[in-house]
């Protein structure tokens, strides 16, 4: 029977370019989605951007547009990015709309008829010079548990703690570089421990994988918060119905994205949008999710849906994070990869989309792309297995059969074993298990391959009288190869259908497994696929290296339970190339901060003496009042410009420049050298 399914991904935030950790989703997904399809179910991917927040409000602030025009065109990027590695949405829309803003509001307004949302006064951090309540992200200071400089609002990157940003000591707003202060507002709450008893009941509905559902039970352990869903102006999103000046929260309006992206779809396209979410809805409806998201899928979103009268979700399931290399994704080292940078290589998405596929199994296990695993598992696979069988074998049919499969097959065993393979990849697919569902398919082209080495149609091509077993050979070979393509289809869709093409057959659906390929003329074989030329791998990750030079981001806080809604670090476009000559003439040089101490009348400097040891010591002026404290600097080693001309500034002479690091998002931060380093030592 046919099903309706309504699935969907996590919607990416719009501040932030789509790198290869997200694409680990969006293809988890598709292949999902395409799995469905070709098995002639009614399934329908929807998507959309994430907008509001106060990060996207001041990055557009800080690039001199407004927030439409900053989420139109990062939409136009993400699209772009998306399409390349072939993520077939139905629909991908933005939460900035008509749709979500009153779908939003009627959710609310039902979960406030259901006594479920409370009013209450809570005091914040406060940048008196923005006039902006500071999201977590945004404060800097001394974390209250160890001292150390320079931690974010809401925990220490030092020793781990966690805190409340209203807990750190001598805090600075990473805005204006401002002290906050204390200020008091009234804050919108829902009343999430009110639905503890439906939630606990829901977490035996089956929606959950079962890790999910142990870590259900230790947030019922420790206790489920009220959610404050309250923003004050300013603030990028919708205004809460009869509250003037409050906004609600970004995580609020986010996953009703996911239902409006389909009220759109619905309106175009004819279809019934009650059918599909109202309480009685028969359809299934999936969410695709990461790991860090789970607290607001498994617990907030159902709580929204069941109290506002929807459907619930039949499942969320969530996946791990993606390691390069055996390690977090660093900019650094160049594996903090973006989308875009993988194409710009010219590197095949269907190796991606393979190679992760071959490492998914369902669970919120982290996958880790390893770069020289990658190379060789793609090319032995894909170009070594897979399409080898059709590069050996279509050449005869051309040359020896105009073009012709035979009109039969005798030997029937192995086309047989390749049909009856068809349900158990079916289920492996269905259950998300790809890596289980390329086993069992590369393990068919071993046998495929198997029998081609052994069948020797090229020397059976020099008999005249071997001409019917060359014939049926090739026959059984591309038999085989058109069943590998349907099975591979839902991972590598581009390629399916230039097989298609050349097998000159429509397009390949599940049942489309049972039946036998003879008496057909195929098309003239092209080659399909290259293998990955690791030259390629290695300049896309010096690309990503250079690209992030300037660009320190708040790190996103990726705990489940983090309601700051994490600012995603942009890459900034790469400079213009200097030679090495142009570089050398920088002369760089490891230096002591031996001294620092505040310019009397300056708002922005520090008076700095650097020890350059041999080279003597420099007195530097440096713009970096607002993200450290002197008594922090004195005894840091960190990096100069040795050579820049002497400049007399209201203060007094200044003889070089200290190198810091600062970008879109809020902050400045010095240069440190790794232990060893003395000063005066040449930076090359
Ligand atoms: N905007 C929210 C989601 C709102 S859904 C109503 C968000 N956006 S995000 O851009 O930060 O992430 C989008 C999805 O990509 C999330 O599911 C997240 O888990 C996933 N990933 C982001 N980085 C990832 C990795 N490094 N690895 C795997 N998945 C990653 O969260
Ligand atoms: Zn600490």
């Amino acid at each position: 029977m046919s099903r309706q399914i309504l699935v969907t991904s996590a919607l990416p935030y719009a501040n932030g370019s789509i790198h290869l950790g997200h694409l680990v989703e969006y293809i988890q997904t598709d292949i999902w989605v395409r799995f469905q399809k070709i098995r002639g179910h009614d399934c329908r991917y929807m998507c959309a951007d994430d907008t509001h927040g106060t990060a996207i409000m001041l990055r557009a602030e800080k690039e001199g547009i407004t927030p439409e025009a900053l989420i139109g065109r990062v939409w136009d990027e993400h699209t772009r990015d998306f399409a390349g590695f072939h993520i077939g949405f139905d629909h991908y829309y933005s939460t900035h709309s008509d749709e979500n803003r009153e779908l939003a509001s009627k959710i609310y307004l039902r979960l406030k008829d259901a006594g479920l949302i409370e009013v209450k006064t809570i005091a914040q951090l406060y940048d008196p010079v923005k006039n902006l309540f500071l999201p977590d992200r945004f404060i800097k200071g001394e974390c209250p548990k160890c001292g150390a400089a320079d931690q974010y609002g809401d925990n220490c990157e030092v020793c781990g703690a966690t805190y409340s940003p209203t807990e750190l000591k001598n805090p600075v707003s990473a805005v204006s570089g401002a002290t906050p202060v204390h200020k008091d507002s009234e804050h919108y709450f829902f009343k999430l421990g009110a639905c503890e008893a439906f939630l606990r009941e829901w977490t035996k509905s089956g929606a959950l994988q079962d890790e999910a559902a142990n870590k259900m039970q230790e947030w019922f352990a420790s206790g489920l918060n009220n959610w404050d869903i309250s923003r004050d102006a300013p603030y990028f999103g919708f205004e809460i119905p009869d509250a003037p000046g409050k906004y609600f929260y970004v995580w609020l309006d986010a996953p009703v994205g996911y239902m409006a992206s389909f009220a759109k779809y619905a309106k175009d396209n004819g279809l019934d949008f009650d059918a599909w979410w109202g309480a009685e809805s028969k359809t299934e409806l999936v969410h695709f999710i990461g790991k860090d998201i789970l607290y607001f899928h498994a617990l907030f979103w159902p709580a929204m849906l069941k109290f506002s009268g929807h459907r619930l979700p039949t499942a969320v399931y969530a996946h791990g994070f993606l390691t390069v290399n055996g390690q977090k994704m660093s900019k650094s080292r160049g594996t903090f990869i973006t989308a875009e940078s993988y194409l710009a290589q010219k590197l095949n998405p269907e190796w991606l989309r393979y190679y992760y596929a071959a490492k998914l199994n369902g669970s919120m296990e982290d996958i880790d792309l390893n770069l020289d695993d990658f190379v060789a598992r793609v090319n032995s696979d894909l170009v070594g297995k897979f399409i080898n069988i059709a590069s050996r074998t279509a050449g005869f049919i051309h040359k020896n059969f105009e073009g012709k499969l035979a009109d039969g097959v005798a030997n029937l065993e192995l086309i047989g074993d390749f049909q009856a393979a068809a349900g158990t990849i079916a289920a492996h697919y269905e259950a998300r298990d790809y890596a289980k569902a390329l086993r069992e398919i590369m393990a068919l082209a071993d046998r495929a391959n198997q029998y081609v080495a052994d069948e020797k149609p090229w020397e059976l091509a020099k008999k005249p009288e071997a001409v019917y077993r060359l014939h049926e050979v090739c026959t059984v070979a591309l038999n085989c190869f058109r069943l590998l393509t349907l099975y591979l289809k839902p991972v590598l869709p581009k390629l399916a259908g230039e097989v298609e093409a050349f097998l000159n057959i429509d397009p390949l659906a599940w049942d489309d497994s049972q039946s036998l390929f003879i008496r057909h003329r195929i098309n003239a074989y092209n080659h399909l696929m290259t293998r990955i030329d690791p030259k390629a791998i290695e300049a896309m990750v010096e690309a990503n290296k250079q690209n992030l030079e300037p660009t320190p981001a708040p790190a996103p806080a990726r705990h489940a339970e983090a309601q700051a809604h994490a600012a995603q670090p942009a890459a900034a476009p790469v400079a213009d190339t200097i030679s090495i000559d142009d570089f050398a003439k920088i002369d760089l040089r490891i230096a002591r901060i031996a001294n620092a101490e505040h310019v009397e009348g300056a708002d922005k400097l520090l008076r700095l003496t650097l020890d350059l040891g041999e080279l003597g010591t420099r007195q530097v002026f440096a713009g970096i009042k607002s993200a450290y404290a002197p008594e922090a600097l004195v005894g840091r080693m960190t990096v100069m410009v040795a050579n820049l001309a002497p400049r007399k500034m209201k203060f007094g002479m200044s003889e070089g420049m200290v190198l810091a690091a600062s970008g879109d998002a809020p902050g400045l931060f010095i240069l440190s050298p790794d232990s060893g380093a003395q000063p005066g030592m040449k930076v090359k």
